[in-house]
């Protein structure tokens, strides 16, 4: 059985999708980490991700040998662990960048197919409930405002930066909205009949109570 979870940057989908797992013993694919790491790959390889135009032949060649393993919440492509480099704000940007990528989204999603085939599984991402899984069993699509997400983002990151400034963070967090929900292929969107669900009032408990809810009534 497969449970989608899509959505924007920073709308908690993420802790949900792992508290959602936890609870219902399911595994977790996170596809976000996969176009990071595809990203980073490209760029180790000597590509120009940013290059105008990219060099779509090279990428295409490149991307239809990459083989994910995603067990035990790694991220590993072709056996190297990109696990650690994953959360830097370059491998954000550059995931962006690479989901704009018609090759690269082919071989993703193909390679996710594959691991989720016959598995409980829950997919979370930007495109799993409208272009990867379109008959998931359950779709959930996670909003939350623009400055709830950036009060999120800052409070995390004045942990380890006394620089960080809310308002630049907003402007980021507004850019990646613009960039995901406008790419021609498999943009970010509700799937018609996914869930909708704006975690901008509520705490990961009341959101979580009203996930396992929505699963119950699926499965009669
Ligand atoms: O969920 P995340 O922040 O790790 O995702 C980083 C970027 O990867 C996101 O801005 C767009 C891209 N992405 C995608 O295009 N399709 C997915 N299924 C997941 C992520």
């Amino acid at each position: 059985m497969i449970i989608t979870i899509d959505g924007y940057a920073g709308s908690g989908k993420s802790s949900a999708a792992r508290g959602l797992a936890d609870a219902l013993g399911f595994e977790l694919l996170n596809t976000g980490a996969m176009y990071r790491a595809a990203g980073l790959a490209l760029q180790d390889a000597g590509v120009n991700i940013y290059a105008d135009p990219p060099d779509l032949a090279r990428i295409a060649e490149l991307v239809a040998d990459y083989t994910f393993d995603m067990a035990g919440g790694k991220t590993m492509l072709n056996g190297v662990d990109y696990t650690e480099r994953l959360t830097s704000p370059g491998a954000g940007a550059a995931a962006s960048k690479v989901g704009t990528f018609p090759p690269v989204r082919e071989r993703l999603k193909a390679e996710q197919r594959r691991i989720a085939a016959g598995r409980n599984m829950i997919c979370e991402g930007r495109d799993q409930g409208t272009a990867v899984f379109p008959d998931a069993a359950v779709k959930f699509f996670f909003t939350a405002s623009v400055e709830v997400r950036a009060k999120r983002r800052y409070d995390q990151l004045v942990k380890d930066r006394a620089d960080a400034d809310l308002a630049k963070i907003a402007e980021q967090i507004a850019l990646r909205d613009h960039q995901d929900e406008t790419r021609p292929i498999d943009p970010l969107k509700k799937a018609d009949d996914a869930e909708p669900i704006d975690t901008s009032n509520d705490p990961l408990d009341v959101t979580l109570e009203r996930m396992r809810k929505v699963v119950g009534e699926c499965r009669g």
